[in-house]
């Protein structure tokens, strides 16, 4: 505990050497000891986490990674329409170091999506969306929203083709809305359609509001997380079992056991990363598109518009639906019943291991649908896609619609008191 200037002597002797004498000079005006015991030292996580929950750490080390790559892009990119995609091509060619920084830039947003959808995933195995993290889960979907926002903003700077059109589609979905929606399509454009001026707007949304928005959540996410307390994949809740001293007996210090094991993490990750950038930088046309690579031209639609992987899910439940502002609610609807998660699970239990079968199929159910329409999402708007799009995007939807009536008659094993842990 740091006291505060005032009630502080000039020089406790308690401590000796320069560096300590640093830090009690900046605890006695700034938090600085008493904030790394509560979030490393004394953050007590229980001991028996698996490699599942090193993607919220990674995800942290990503959006670092985007935003200093971001910085490094912006001081040579061009925001206009007549010299954006000029622009790129100059910091691939001409910039030093420029091609690895955009290479860095544009494999690091499919890894963000890799990361969080795996991290997504890890918490509906353990249920850590439940009570009392729902509002751990709700910031993570606005996160999740805002990061498809930031996508979405910089996949139009390169000022490709796909850039361009894909913008276009968006941006005129939100045209099938009765009444308001033409309005609304024009005021995001700024214009009647794509041009320098909705280039303008997307950077400065992409480089600064939905960035600063990001790390704000990002640390309310984790505010929320040091309240409540991590869980882990017994589903256990370890503050209820402490011992004298109020430490939870199944807990380990964050710091130095997590942080340690995050490095590995961390450098597993740098490993595959560079990999995907030294060797496949365009991953065959799914990090980086083939028709990306043209210049966007105003008077030629390529022959299929598609967006980029991580929205290709969506974009086939889109396109399931024959009418457009149908399609356009499902779509809304696919992300809105995320949201409503943990009060749509009424199983008492929180971790898949101890869950009954009906759970087990139904999640394996979800993952496959989703991993699916995010295929089918890619293909073009014919059959047999449009049936299996359909198909699936029911069963997306049934995994959440009847959750209620399979999760309360859900047969479940017995909780063990204890974490499990193999050491
Ligand atoms: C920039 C994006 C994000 C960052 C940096 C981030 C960061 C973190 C970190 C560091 C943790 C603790 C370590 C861990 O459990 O893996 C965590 C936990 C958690 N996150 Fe995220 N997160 C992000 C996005 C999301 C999203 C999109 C969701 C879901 C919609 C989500 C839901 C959760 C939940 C439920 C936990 C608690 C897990 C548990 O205690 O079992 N997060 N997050």
């Amino acid at each position: 505990m740091s006291a505060s200037i005032k009630d502080r002597p000039a020089d406790t002797g308690a401590r000796d050497g320069k560096l300590s004498q640093l830090v009690d000079w900046i605890d006695a005006r700034f938090p600085m000891t008493k904030m790394m015991q509560e979030h490393m030292t004394e953050y007590y996580a229980a001991k028996n986490f698996n490699w599942l929950y090193v993607f919220g750490v990674l995800a942290m080390f990503v959006l670092a990674l985007q935003i200093v790559t971001g910085i490094f892009l912006t001081m040579n990119y061009k925001p206009s329409a007549a010299e954006a995609f000029a622009s790129v091509e100059y910091i691939m060619r001409d910039v030093e170091w420029g091609w690895l920084i955009r290479y860095m830039h544009s494999t690091g947003a499919s890894a963000f999506f890799i990361v969080i959808y795996l991290h997504m995933f890890r918490a509906m195995m353990y249920g850590s969306y439940k009570k009392p993290r729902e509002l751990l889960w709700l910031i993570g979907m606005v996160i999740y929203v805002a990061l498809m926002a930031e996508g979405f903003f910089g996949y139009l700077l390169p000022w490709g083709q796909m850039s361009y059109w894909g913008a276009q589609v968006i941006v005129s979905l939100f045209g099938a809305i009765p009444y308001i929606g033409e309005g609304m399509a024009e005021w995001m454009r700024g214009d009647y359609f794509i041009s320098d001026i909705t280039l303008n707007r997307f950077f400065a949304l992409h480089v600064a509001a939905v960035p600063l928005a990001l790390i704000a959540l990002v640390v309310m996410h984790i505010l929320a997380l040091h309240e409540t307390g991590s869980l882990n994949p017994d589903g256990i809740e370890i503050k209820e079992r402490k011992d004298s001293n109020g430490i939870p007996l199944d807990g380990i210090n964050f710091h130095p056991y997590y942080t340690v094991k995050d490095l590995v993490a961390i450098v597993i990750f740098l490993i595959l990363f560079s990999g995907v950038i030294f060797f496949a930088p365009e991953m065959g046309g799914y990090f980086l598109e083939h028709a990306n690579f043209e210049p966007a031209n105003i008077l030629q639609t390529p022959e299929h518009i598609q967006p980029v992987w991580y929205f290709t899910p969506f974009y086939a439940i889109l396109r399931a639906v024959p009418s457009k502002l149908g399609g356009v609610l499902l779509m809304g609807g696919a992300i809105v019943v995320l949201f409503l998660l943990p009060w749509l699970d009424r199983c008492k239990v929180k971790s898949i291991r101890y869950r009954g079968w009906t759970y087990k199929v139904a999640l394996t159910t979800f993952v496959v649908s989703f991993i699916a329409l995010g295929y089918l999402g890619m293909k073009p708007a014919a059959e047999p896609y449009t049936t299996l799009s359909r198909i699936f995007t029911a069963l997306y939807f049934a995994f959440f619609l009847f959750m209620p009536i399979y999760t309360s008659r859900e047969k479940t094993k017995p909780v063990p008191e204890r974490v499990v842990y193999h050491g």
